[in-house]
Order: C-alpha cells, then sequence, then structure tokens
C-alpha cells in the first residue's frame, strides 16, 4: 500500500533478474551456485593486512571528497603504465563507492531528463537502471555471437538519434566475456567522434583476459577527451565488499561527478582507500595468480558446456561462460529453473541482462575447479534427459 508514495521512476524499475532467483537459491540445500558474479578468492593478505592497519592507526576519519590524493596518484600511474594514457590526479581521478557508484554518477553528471545512453546488451544488469535512475531512456543495442558479443557498429549509429548523449561500453563483458578489439573500437571511436558523444567505458574486468589484449578505449586517438573511464578493485584484486572503484576523465566532467559524490557519499571508505592503495603497490602477483587460476577454469568450463551440446562462446575475458541452451527446446528461464530444481545448479538467466540475452544462461566460474567438475556432470545428467 505505502508503495504508492514512491515515485514513478521507482516503480517503473524492473528488479533485478539477478536478485530475483537467488533468493529461490538461498532456500535451497547443496546447490552448486554459477551464478554468483564475484571472485571466490578471499582478498590478498596484504590488502587486508594495509585495511587493518589503516583502521588500527586511527584513520577513521573522512577522506577529501575525491579520495585520498595517494591514492588517485596511484591510479593515475597504474593507468598510465598499463595503457599510456596520462591523467591528472587533482583534477582527473575520483575514488568511489566500486564503479557501480561510479555508474550512477556519471549518469547524474551527463544527462537531462530525456536524453538517450546506448547500450550493447547484454550488458551488466545496473547499465540500464543506472540510466533511467537519472532521467535518461537506455537504448539497448544486442549483440551476437556470430560478432563475438561485439556491438556493430552499423547497428550501434543506427541507434543515434538527436537525443543520444552518450555510449556504455562494458568490457570484458559481464554476461558473455566479450572482450572488444582495437579495430571494433575504433570504429565505435571514428561514430562517437562523429556525432560528439561521450563514450562511458567501464574496464573493470580489465586485468582478467586469456591470450587476448586488453584495449583501454581511452587510449584510442583522441578518445581520453570523450571517454570517463571506470574501473576499480572488485574483480581483479577480489574485493568486492571493500566497495572501492574508480572514475577518470576529462576535468570538466570528473568536476561533475565529485559534486554529486561529496553530497551523497562524501567520500569512499577510508580504510578500503588504504587497502586500494596497496592493491595498486603489491597486488599485480596476487592478480596474476588468480588470473591463471580463472582461465584453468574456463578452459574446463567453455570446453564441457561445449561436450555436452551447449554450444559456449570462447570468453576472452572475466569469468562467465555463456552457453546457448536453444537446443534444450527451453526458454533461459524455464532452463535455469529447471536446471535447479532437478539438479542443484544455479546459472543466470540471460534475459536478465538485456536484449540478446535470451537464449543464453550466465555461469560464472569464479567457483572451484572441482566444484565446477561437478556442475558440469550434474548439467550432463540434466542434459540427457533434456537434451
Ligand atoms: C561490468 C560490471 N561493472 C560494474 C560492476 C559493479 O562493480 P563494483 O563492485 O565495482 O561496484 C560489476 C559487478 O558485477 C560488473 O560486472
Amino acid at each position: 500500500m505505502t508503495e504508492r508514495y514512491l515515485a514513478h521512476h521507482v516503480t517503473g524499475l524492473k528488479p533485478s533478474g539477478i536478485r530475483k532467483f537467488f533468493d529461490i537459491v538461498a532456500t535451497m540445500k547443496d546447490v552448486i551456485s554459477l551464478g554468483i558474479g564475484e571472485p571466490d578468492f578471499v582478498t590478498p593478505a596484504p590488502i587486508i593486512q594495509a585495511g587493518i592497519r589503516s583502521m588500527q592507526d586511527g584513520e577513521t576519519h573522512y577522506t577529501s571528497n575525491a579520495g585520498l590524493l595517494e591514492l588517485r596518484q596511484a591510479i593515475a600511474e597504474h593507468i598510465q603504465k598499463r595503457y599510456g594514457v596520462v591523467y591528472d590526479p587533482k583534477g582527473e581521478v575520483i575514488v568511489t563507492v566500486g564503479v557501480s557508484e561510479a555508474l550512477y554518477l556519471v549518469m547524474t553528471a551527463l544527462l537531462n531528463q530525456g536524453e538517450e545512453v546506448i547500450i550493447p546488451t547484454p550488458c551488466f544488469v545496473s547499465y540500464q537502471a543506472e540510466v533511467i535512475l537519472a532521467g535518461g531512456v537506455a537504448v539497448e543495442v544486442p549483440t551476437y555471437v556470430e560478432d563475438e558479443f561485439q556491438v556493430r557498429p552499423e547497428k550501434l549509429e543506427a541507434a543515434i538519434t538527436p537525443r543520444t548523449k552518450a555510449i556504455l561500453l562494458g568490457y570484458p563483458n559481464n554476461p558473455t566475456g566479450a572482450v572488444y578489439t582495437r579495430q571494433v573500437l575504433q570504429e565505435i571511436a571514428r561514430i562517437a567522434e562523429k556525432h560528439d558523444l561521450v563514450v562511458i567505458s567501464d574496464e573493470l574486468y580489465d586485468q582478467l583476459v586469456y591470450g587476448v589484449e586488453h584495449v583501454c578505449f581511452a587510449s584510442l586517438p583522441g578518445m581520453r577527451e570523450r571517454t570517463v573511464l571506470l574501473g576499480g578493485f572488485s574483480k581483479n584484486y577480489a574485493m568486492t565488499g571493500w566497495r572501492a572503484g574508480y572514475a577518470l576523465g576529462p576535468e570538466g566532467i570528473i568536476k561533475g561527478l565529485v559534486r554529486i559524490h561529496q553530497y551523497t557519499l562524501m567520500c569512499a571508505p577510508t580504510m578500503s582507500q588504504k587497502a586500494a592503495l596497496e592493491a595498486l603497490r603489491s597486488g599485480d602477483k596476487y592478480v596474476e595468480e588468480m588470473r591463471q587460476e580463472y582461465d584453468r577454469r574456463r578452459q574446463l568450463i567453455v570446453s564441457g558446456l561445449n561436450r555436452l551440446g551447449l554450444p559456449t562462446f570462447a570468453p576472452g575475458g572475466a569469468f562467465y561462460a555463456f552457453p546457448n541452451i536453444t537446443a534444450t527446446g527451453m526458454d533461459d528461464e524455464t532452463f535455469a529453473q529447471k536446471l535447479l530444481e532437478e539438479e542443484r545448479v544455479a546459472v543466470v538467466p540471460g534475459s536478465a541482462f538485456g536484449a540478446g540475452g535470451e537464449g543464453y544462461v550466465r555461469c560464472s566460474y569464479a567457483t572451484s575447479y572441482e566444484k565446477l567438475e561437478e556442475a558440469l556432470r550434474r548439467i550432463e545428467n540434466f542434459m540427457r534427459r533434456h537434451g
């Protein structure tokens, strides 16, 4: 009843397809979950220690709104070292409460009522919601396995209207695992320039790639000035619970993000910023260990699913496999529900990730090798009955 007090833009939001499903999973026993989009690893010890030390040292206060200058410097150095793009830590970097907050900030800062953001889908479930919450319109452009789940530049361009403000890209992609090639990114860059659009590039999984290069969108010629680069610590460093991320971009845009951030979040948690700083200083070797383990699991699950008659695109990054399940004759919601009920394996229906996800399910391989082997055995039983 009291729901009538809520604003229309909130009641109009669909509940996340992932949450709905996992509320059911939480009530069941002996489920192997391939549904969770976060590392199964605990944050590497030196990073945890840095967080503890910060608290023990009495660093229990706010930091500056944009984040500790030391951390902003380290983020700028990290990006320069990896991608050769130079940002000024004093005006072009903001530390956020994860990429989640950065998405909220960038949409709120950029969008006037009714302005459109083009989003290649399937994509991370928050993208459309963040656009809608900021008063904008999310325009989905589906991607296809034939194109390795990269948006077709001509389709992207065809979606542009006089109200289009930005393109929101996410790669390595959640849920497909797609990594954009330099060539496709260059074509997107050309379109952004031609139509004077901002590109918001969510590169949260940038260090989790397998035998392919991650090309930072801001590193493409001319793109630094129209790109807001989003990244963070959650996935690369197994730090989801710390809630630390960042946005980098031209000063004029970042200034807008800082203004909203200072009135809403104030700053990211101080101890998490200290932990993030340690991640940038000493975390690389742990990232590499985790990446190698994800790669081993990736090979197991992709070849396993293909063998069982569920055609699966070879993901170049992140930690998701995205098999096509249409051979079973079921839609993705029914497949996920039956697989859970009959074999106690949880996967996420592809349609939860927007247009183009229908007929697929997302299987996260951020779970142990042994559990993945058992999940494949259970899926094999399932496919014997339904394949
Ligand atoms: C592509 C993508 N972007 C952003 C996020 C949010 O991450 P954070 O923990 O940094 O808020 C996620 C989390 O699953 C994601 O997959």
